[in-house]
Formats: structure tokens, sequence, C-alpha cells
């Protein structure tokens, strides 16, 4: 752990005690919103703790490989790409929500640049761009194929500067709820199995999103939707939670990302015949087209016999070892590990899968949830300004826009709650967790294992609400997901012991990421029509009549979730056909 900062209460000190300890913002964590949110909030005067899983520089926005986008060149303005992103959602994102993102990324891609990020420069020596999909212009900023990771360790240097405390290896298990109102966060020291009551008058949750709710999924093992089942069990509604992306480029088998950026270099995509077959599905944008058309088009061709076991192959031969190996390094050395192809001179398969979720905590576009007290961003929060269809390198941008503005919000906010919770408060709802999280432990270890459980899941979740769904698939995964639910009451924690205790970890993401995929499936079950990633063979048409309109999912006790919806907000972009 790192130091604590000047202004909280810490008393970490447990020797066995059950202890509390408290800031004025607790931040679920560490990725790009997270850190971005801890330190704007500790600009604005806040006590702020960071809490993680893994150590900051192993959160999984390290992952993101493509770039950045701003509309910073000649040529470009914020509106231009605020209506690519609109489109690229489908019309159903936030137009308001839109606005606010694209203005104020230049400024943003600056800064970061001014912390130390080495962007690419182009010959002029000004910042470089890159053409990405569903892009009108090359706006997207880069560092190679591992921008995430560049911005990633770059805002960790900030974060030590700061004096933020870090709580690295500490898993969030519940929050903190007060008459209606987050007042904190029960968390477990993985390195002792202490569980400890972190008291604040904000959390923030900024714990990424669900990916591995999906098998397989480009997404990191730990991202199995914590926080969304934190703050959806404290009653904050989810939103947009059908719309799930599927990348067009993952590799075969370990279904790892091949970014994007290989199509905005020009690679191009083949069918079994040879063919640039996005040529027929997108004539203008082909391969650039936005990733719902593309992983659409390459499932089309893949059960039209058009495949080549189960994939397409994306080449790269013709852009040679020059740009290969200096603009898309990771991704060369990754297809040679895992398949011992060598992109150079071989074409690679890749086909969809799973990648990114557009929904999560409904949020403001200050990462403010209903929920008093509670805050969001990054791809745990739909704020929305992704909706049916996030387009690449808009999600780096998200976190940071998003995270800035909740941490300034959130050290605002904290201002007006004059106290927290009683101890007596504090110690209460900590024995009752300590409680439920010891009836894990208590169970026989003869039961189910959670990695049987989990694969199941992620199975039936990419089988029947994937790329392509219908009413009675979905009906299928709901029936599918509840049966799930009622075997977790029973599955074993093997492990009986207190040191970095994975087999409970684990078992407790189990619960969140059904919590995941329940509302997941609710939300595609209740959205008839296609729109973005929702693609609905019973209902092949976008039917703005009726479903120009946000899905929200709420948590009710002893009954099943109720929906609910909020109008989209239109602004100056009425919605039009999509066509790329
Ligand atoms: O393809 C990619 O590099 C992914 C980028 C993103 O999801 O934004």
């Amino acid at each position: 752990m790192s130091e604590g900062n000047a202004k909280s209460t810490d008393s970490d000190d447990r020797n066995g005690k059950s202890v509390i300890v408290d800031y004025d913002v607790i931040v679920l964590g560490a990725g790009l919103a997270g850190m971005r949110a801890a330190l704007e909030a500790a600009r604005n005067g806040a006590s702020v703790a960071v809490l993680s899983k893994v150590h900051p520089v192993r959160s999984h926005s390290g992952a993101a490989q493509g770039g950045i986008n701003a509309a910073i060149g000649e040529g470009d303005s914020w509106e231009i790409h605020a209506l690519d992103t609109i489109k690229g959602s489908d019309y159903l994102a936030d137009q308001d929500a839109v606005e606010i993102m694209c203005s104020e990324a230049p400024s943003d891609i600056i800064e970061l640049e001014h912390m130390g990020v080495i962007f690419y420069r182009a010959p002029d020596g000004k910042l470089g761009t890159r053409a990405f999909g569903g892009a009108s212009k090359a706006r997207t900023y880069f560092v190679g194929d591992i921008t995430g990771q560049a911005l990633l360790y770059t805002l960790y240097d900030q974060l030590l500067k700061s004096g933020v405390k870090v709580y690295e290896e500490w898993f969030a298990t519940s929050l903190f709820m007060v008459g209606g109102e987050c007042r904190g966060v029960v968390a477990l020291d993985m390195m002792n199995g202490d569980l400890v009551m972190l008291r604040a008058k904000a959390v923030f949750v900024a714990s990424g999103g669900m990916g591995r709710v999906y098998e397989p999924s480009t997404n990191a093992l730990i991202c199995t939707g914590d926080g969304i089942a934190l703050a959806y069990r404290a009653g904050a509604p989810v939103m947009d939670m059908e719309m799930v992306q599927y990348h067009p480029t993952t590799l075969k088998g370990s279904g790892f990302l091949m970014t994007e950026a290989a199509r905005g270099e020009g690679a191009y995509l083949l069918n079994s015949l040879g063919e640039r077959f996005m040529e027929k599905y997108a004539p203008n944008m082909k391969e650039l087209a936005s990733r719902d058309v593309v992983s659409r088009a390459e499932w089309q061709e893949i059960a039209a016999g058009r495949g080549i076991d189960g994939c397409v192959l994306l080449d790269l031969r013709h852009l040679g070892p020059d740009v290969i190996l200096k603009k898309l390094p990771q991704i060369h050395e990754m297809a040679l590990d895992f398949l011992s192809i060598d992109m150079i001179e071989q074409p690679v398969p890749v086909r969809p899968g799973m990648h990114y979720i557009m929904g999560g905590v409904k949020t403001d576009s200050d990462a403010r949830s209903p929920v008093p007290g509670l805050y969001a961003a990054g791809e745990c929060a739909c704020v929305s300004v992704h909706g049916g269809n996030r387009l690449g390198a808009n999600s780096l941008l998200d976190t940071l826009v998003f995270g800035r503005r909740g941490g300034r919000s959130a050290a605002s906010y904290v201002k007006s709650v004059t106290s927290l919770p009683s101890d007596a408060a504090g110690e209460q709802f900590l024995a009752a967790e300590q409680k439920r999280v010891q009836g894990f432990m208590d169970r026989p270890t003869t039961g189910e294992t959670h990695a049987k459980l989990r694969l199941e899941l992620g199975t039936l979740m990419d089988e029947k609400v994937g790329v392509y769904r219908d009413e009675s698939g979905l009906q299928q995964a709901l029936a599918g997901v509840r049966d799930l639910q009622k075997r977790y009451d029973t599955v074993a924690v093997r492990d009986k012991g207190r040191i970095y205790n994975q087999a409970l970890t684990f078992a407790l993401e189990l619960g969140y990421m059904l919590d995941c995929a329940e509302t997941t499936i609710m939300s595609a079950l209740e959205r008839k029509e296609s729109r973005g990633a929702q693609s609905r063979t019973d209902y092949a048409q976008r039917d703005d009549a009726n479903w120009l309109k946000h899905i929200l999912v709420t948590k009710r006790d002893g009954q099943a979730p109720a929906i609910s919806y909020v109008p989209v907000t239109i602004t100056k972009w009425p919605p039009q056909e999509r066509k790329y």
C-alpha cells in the first residue's frame, strides 16, 4: 500500500480487531476512470482512497491498444466527432453527454501529453493520428498499439505524486448504505482475509466492465462486473445493458484483441474465397465501418460457409514489416506467441468476440448515479455516450472525461455532507457482512466449483446473447442464468485459508457476474427491435417510433427486477438511417 493522504483519519491498525477507516471519497477501481477521478477529487480538496483488486497498472485499461479520439486536427471539429459518435451509437446515445465528451476531448489529450504520455508524432513533428472505425476523420491519437498501457502508467505516476492512498489487492464486497445514501464500502484485504469498513461521504465506482460474463472475451479475467452489481444491489438502476459490443478482430482460440488499429493502418478482412467481403456490406467505410456492422458481416460470411474454421482472415501483409513492427508490435508478438503466425507473412484468423459493454450504472454527465453519494464512470457506467455501439478509441476518452468531471463533482458533494454514520452503525454493517462472507467459507467442499458455473455462464451468454439474438434463445439464456443463480447458493469454496483466498474471491465475483448477466438478458428481451449491437433476428429493423429510449433495470427485494424507460436526449442530430 502507498502512504495515506494527510486528511484521512486512517487508523489502519487492525491486529484482528474490526477497524473503521474514513475518507471523503473512496474510489473503487484503479484503471483510467478511477485514477482520473481520484486525482481530480484530491486536487479539489477531498481526502481520497483508491481500492483495487489488482496493482493499478494491472487494471484492464492497460489492455486498450489502438488509441484515444479527439478532434484536434485541421478540418476536424468536435461537432463532426459528435456526429460520428451518435451515428455509431445508432442514435441511442444521449446527445448532450456526447457533446460534452467530444468538446472536452482535445484539452484532455493535451493534458495527458503534458503529464508525460509519449504519443506518436507524425514526420512533421506534430501529434499524429490514425484512422479508426466509424470515424469520418483520422482523429485517433496513439502510442503504438499499447495506448491504454501508456496512459495507465502516466496516470499512476500522477496518483503516486498526489498522496492519494491506494489499497491494492483489496476487494469490495458491499456498499455501506444508510438511509438510502451511500456512505462507504466493506472490503476484503485479500492478503490476509480481513474485512474492513471504509466509511466515506461518497463512493466512486470505476471498476470496469463485465467482459468475463462471456467466454471468450477480450477482457482481463478481473472484469467481472463487481462495481456494476454492487451499485445495482444498492438500488442504482443499470441502463442499456443489452448493448454488448463484439469486436470484429479477436484472435482465434484465445479471443485476445487484435486492435482495430490494424484496419486503421490499412489491413483487410478476407473470407475463405480470398474476397475482401466488407466491400459488399459497407461499400464506403469497408473494414472501418462501425464494429457492430463489421462483426455482423463476419458472422454472416462464416454462417454462409465462407469462413475458415469459424474465423475470417485479417490480412496485414501489404502493410510491410516497417508499419507492423513500429505501429503494431504488440499484436505482431501476440499472433506469433499464441498461433505461431507471423503477420508479416501470413494472414491471421480472427472472429468477432465480446469486447465491451455500452451499458452500466446510470449516471449523469458529472458521474452522479441516482443514489446519493454514489458515483460511477468508465465502462461500469452508462452516461450514455455510446448508446447502441461504441466507436473504437472513444472508451479511453470516456474514462478520462467523465472520471475527471465526476471526481470534481464528488469533491464538491462531500463538502455538503456534514457527518458520517456512527461507529455503531459501521460496526453493525461490518459484522453482517463478515457473517455473509463467512457463510461462503463454511459451505461444504462437495458443492460445484465456481469455475464450472462460470464457464457455463460464459458459454451460454456467447451462444444466446451474442452478435445475433432472438426471443427463444434469450428465454433459454434467462432460464439458464436463473438455474445458475440457484446453483450459486451452494457453490463450494474449497480453500478454507485466509491468505489470498482466490476460491473465495472467485465465488464472490461469480455472484456479481450473475447479476450482470440477468440484467443484460432482461434488457435484450425487452428491446424488441434491432439497433446497434442488439441484432434480433425476430425484430430485424430499428424501430424509432417505439424504441428510441433507454431501458433501465432496477433491483427489487423479493421480486423480479423492475424494467423502466427514459427517453434518449436529442440535441441537434435527428435519427437517420445508418449507412457506412
Ligand atoms: O481495437 C482496439 O484497439 C480497441 C480499442 C477500443 O476498444 O477502444
